[in-house]
């Protein structure tokens, strides 16, 4: 069965590493006959703005509701116009964010490996802000019990599965339910209730103390499940344990549709040089793969990026000289 993925490069960087990882899902197609994708292009982003006045076209909105799944490189100024409306155009409730350091890659913590699982629609992120006087700005924070439940039931089901990378089998539940007692507080009774009817193991950790243990002993962590804007700040400092921007792929996960993105952005210092590091975005379409049922050649991806990590040709972020091009070609040829 032909599936079809839309490509979303954006901007600056997101030109370069997504034609990348395309390189590299074609690669995939030709090694395996039970692989057969069509890729559907779209723009999105600051250059589309600036032509056309919009930085996300209606077509490119209805290509990704449309698509079986979508790779997403990274948009410039415009990019919470572009991917809050996208992350929403599949239905994403959970944003799944491996960090993982690498042989071969130099990280603060060489030790990483933790998936963050993190609220994608609600929160502080829900977008209820008020201007009510000259002095005063206030923000409602939105927690439903279905939305706690709906990540909940994806995270039980995550450390249940045995494909992918193991990350054991139960979760850290990160919250901060002694100060907000009824927004977390609604959050951590869904999670444990849904963990308890699933058997699964849930332990829980403030997350101002889950932020000094992280970067102490980051061994201690697997899976974390975590509220909306909690998860894209943790998930960044972990980002930082693991040697950088460069190397983080995530998953923007629905019920019937998903959206696959590095998670940095358009990297403007190196746009237009064909220096950028590829990896993100490949390890992006890896997990893709995975999510389309395409296990095998999901870990053979990962398998070859971590081969190139560990041997080079490396991108001067991680202290090379190799171009975006040699890299995905190096990454290709291992395949
Ligand atoms: P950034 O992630 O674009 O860059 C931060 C630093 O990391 C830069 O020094 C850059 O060169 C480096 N870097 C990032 N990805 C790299 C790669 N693949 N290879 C080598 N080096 C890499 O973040 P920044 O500078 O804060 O934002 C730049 C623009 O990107 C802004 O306009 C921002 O709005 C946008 N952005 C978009 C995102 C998205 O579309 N999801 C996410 C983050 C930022
Ligand atoms: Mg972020």
């Amino acid at each position: 069965m032909t599936e079809r993925i839309a490509v979303v490069p954006g901007d600056g960087i997101g030109q370069e590493v997504v034609p990348a990882a395309v390189e590299v899902l074609e690669a995939v197609e030709a090694a395996n006959a039970d692989v057969d994708f069509e890729f559907v292009e779209a723009d999105a982003g600051d250059a589309v703005a600036d032509a056309t006045g919009v930085p996300l076209p209606d077509a490119t909105y209805d290509t990704v509701a449309a698509a079986d799944a979508t790779l997403f490189g990274a948009a410039g100024e415009t990019a919470a116009d572009v991917i809050l409306p996208l992350r929403e155009a599949v239905g994403s409730f959970v944003n799944v964010r491996p960090a993982r350091a690498y042989p071969g890659v130099d990280a603060v913590r060489p030790e990483t490996d933790v998936v963050f699982l993190r609220e994608n629609t609600e929160g502080v992120y829900a977008g209820h802000e008020n201007r009510l006087s000259e002095d005063l700005s206030t923000l409602t924070r939105v927690v439903t019990s279905s939305a706690s439940r709906q990540l909940a039931e994806f995270a039980c089901e995550f450390v249940d599965d045995d494909r992918g990378p193991d990350h054991g089998d139960g979760f850290t539940v990160v919250h901060k339910s002694n100060v907000m007692r009824e927004t977390d507080g609604r959050f951590l009774e869904a999670v444990h209730d849904v963990a308890d009817d699933h058997g699964v193991d849930a332990d829980e950790e403030l997350m101002d103390a889950f932020a000094t243990k992280l970067p102490m002993n980051p061994s201690q962590y697997g899976v974390v499940v975590t509220p909306n804007l909690a998860g894209d700040v943790l998930s960044d400092l972990a980002a930082g344990l693991v040697g950088g921007l460069g190397l983080l792929p995530s998953a923007n996960i629905g019920e019937e549709n998903a959206l696959f993105e590095p998670v940095h952005g358009t990297a403007p210092d190196i746009a237009g040089d064909g220096v950028a590091n590829p990896a993100a975005a490949v390890l992006s379409a890896a997990m893709l793969l995975e999510y389309l049922g395409h296990d095998a050649a999901g870990q053979q991806v990962r398998d070859a990026v971590e081969a190139v990590l560990a041997d080079g040709p490396r991108t001067p972020d991680l202290g090379g000289d190799a171009s975006t091009a040699a890299v995905s070609q190096a990454i290709v040829e291992h395949l």
